[in-house]
């Protein structure tokens, strides 16, 4: 934290959510191919999670694999379904020995059989932690949560289990994947995009943007130092005018 003395760590994001965009450009610019860069990407992943919890950061999602990314060429669709069981087998013991809990948000069941059976182990094996949720949003869009959740309450209602007028905000939010998680105070996404993709579309009501130039694979701690810096120099107004905030 010496680098950046100026965080106020009292106001520090309890969740913050990453699109992690810019592997494949990365890649390509080193004359690799674009799982080198995913590879890399991981990397900086260990980082961003050290730099979060050092922070006091509690929730970090980071957008894994969307429901779109299946279209991609299936070599490398293949190669990041085992980048990420590999590196979930790789990292668990340190992982849950400094108190992280991993959590998933997705459609599971349609992950390959093996990548649910270690993302199963790692999330009953982290269960008890607390010290950060790292939230791998995997098989994941905004668009099949809300669809699901949709289906869910009209199941509920046409059972007879609720109405119409239970709808509010939490009930809402007990539908979507992320069931029990703060929306993100923060959404940082990398690469020069200025785009949501899909993302979290229900809990990013209120949540600050942060885009940054820099490739996924060169994001840095200092580079989660500067969003949280950018994030505190905002006015959270919520709707309110600054005077009602005082
Ligand atoms: C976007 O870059 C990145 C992804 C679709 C995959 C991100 C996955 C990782 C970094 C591995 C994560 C591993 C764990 C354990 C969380 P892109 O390929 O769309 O880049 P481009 O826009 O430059 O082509």
């Amino acid at each position: 934290m010496s680098t950046f003395p100026e965080i106020d760590l009292n106001n520090v994001p309890k969740h913050i959510a990453i699109i992690m965009d810019g592997n494949g450009r990365w890649a390509k610019k080193q004359g690799k191919v674009r799982l080198y860069g995913h590879s890399i990407g991981v990397e900086s992943v260990r980082g961003t999670l050290k730099a979060a919890q050092k922070m006091g950061v509690k929730y970090l999602t980071l957008y894994a694999f969307s429901t779109e990314n299946w279209n991609r060429p299936k070599e490398e669709v293949d190669g990041l379904m085992n980048l990420l069981a590999q590196t979930i087998v790789n990292e668990v013991d340190e992982l849950d020995e400094s108190g992280v809990r991993i959590m998933c948000v997705g459609n599971n069941s349609e992950l390959p059989e093996y990548c649910q059976n270690e993302l199963a182990a790692a999330m009953e094996r982290t269960k008890g932690n607390d010290n950060i949720h790292l939230v791998l949003a995997l098989n994941y869009s905004a668009r099949w949560e809300l669809k699901n959740a949709m289906k869910l309450f009209a199941q509920e209602y046409e059972e007879g289990r609720c109405q119409l007028e239970d709808l509010d905000d939490e009930k809402v939010h007990s539908y979507l994947a992320t069931k029990g998680i703060p929306d993100p105070e923060l959404l940082i996404r990398t690469s020069g995009e200025y785009r949501i993709s899909n993302f979290l579309l229900w809990q990013i009501a209120y949540t600050e943007f942060h885009f940054t130039d820099v490739l996924w694979p060169e994001f840095r701690d200092t580079d989660l130092y500067k969003a949280v810096l950018d994030y505190q120099s905002r006015e959270r107004r919520f709707g309110l005018v600054s005077e009602q905030l005082k």
